[in-house]
């Protein structure tokens, strides 16, 4: 049974169609969480990071939707809150083996070759939109389909993968996942930075243990 807040200064708020009594002041996800509400549980790293709280948004008196991370979002009053089913990972453009690089071939004509449909991009400004990062998703695309990969892949630095951009899109392109694409072909061919390759070879040779 999902409990209510106890404070006597409570928001009503509404989550997925139903109506929730929580503190104020709180993010939305540690609302939840007090309240053992399950969805509390979709987040992850509770710092914005990972992505995994995606929210919809709107505020009282807005007509507006806004797309937020739920850990990142405080609890107002009147607010309405919808968390997004994630997507099964089963479309042909999310599967792993996909993502092998092939030093042989160009990156641009292998990122078409796996992601085809990035091609038929409508410019309709739907991941844009949604983006809770506020990048500017779909001039990403564009540079991708300019064939400029480094300075896509750079555009995409902050993403948290939380995939309302995929969600949005009318041609079933993901703009993510396709600029991790670009990003990860743009630095196979760079020696790995000293301090990491270091820290590797320590890990090989068993020297870095970890504690529990
Ligand atoms: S680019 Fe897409 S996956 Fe990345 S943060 Fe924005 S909406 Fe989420
Ligand atoms: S949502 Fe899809 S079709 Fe629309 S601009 Fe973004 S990538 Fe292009
Ligand atoms: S829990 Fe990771 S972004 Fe919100």
């Amino acid at each position: 049974m999902i409990k209510t807040a106890t404070s006597e200064q409570c928001a009503s708020i509404t989550v997925n169609g139903v109506e929730l009594s929580v503190s104020p002041g709180h993010s939305l996800i540690q609302a939840l969480w007090k309240t053992n509400h399950p969805l509390f549980k979709r987040a992850s790293c509770l710092e914005g990071v990972c992505g995994s709280c995606r929210v919809m948004v709107r505020y009282t008196d807005e007509s507006e939707i806004r797309m937020a991370l739920a850990c990142q979002s405080k609890v107002e009053s009147g607010m309405q809150v919808i968390f997004p089913q994630h997507l099964e990972r089963q479309s042909p453009a999310m599967q792993s083996h996909r993502y092998q690089l092939q030093t042989s071939t160009p990156a641009v004509e292998q990122l078409h070759k796996i992601f085809p449909e990035v091609a038929h991009c409508r410019h309709c400004h739907g991941c844009t939109v949604a983006c809770p990062k506020g990048i500017d998703v779909e001039a990403g695309v564009t540079l991708i389909n300019l064939g400029q990969l480094t300075t896509a892949g750079e555009l995409f630095v902050n993403c948290v993968m939380c995939d309302l951009c995929v969600t949005s899109c009318p041609e079933d392109i993901a703009p993510n996942y396709v600029a991790l694409y670009a990003r990860r072909s743009t630095v196979i061919n760079k020696p790995l930075p000293a301090n990491l390759a270091a820290r590797l070879q320590a890990l090989q040779r068993g020297e870095l243990k970890i504690e529990y």
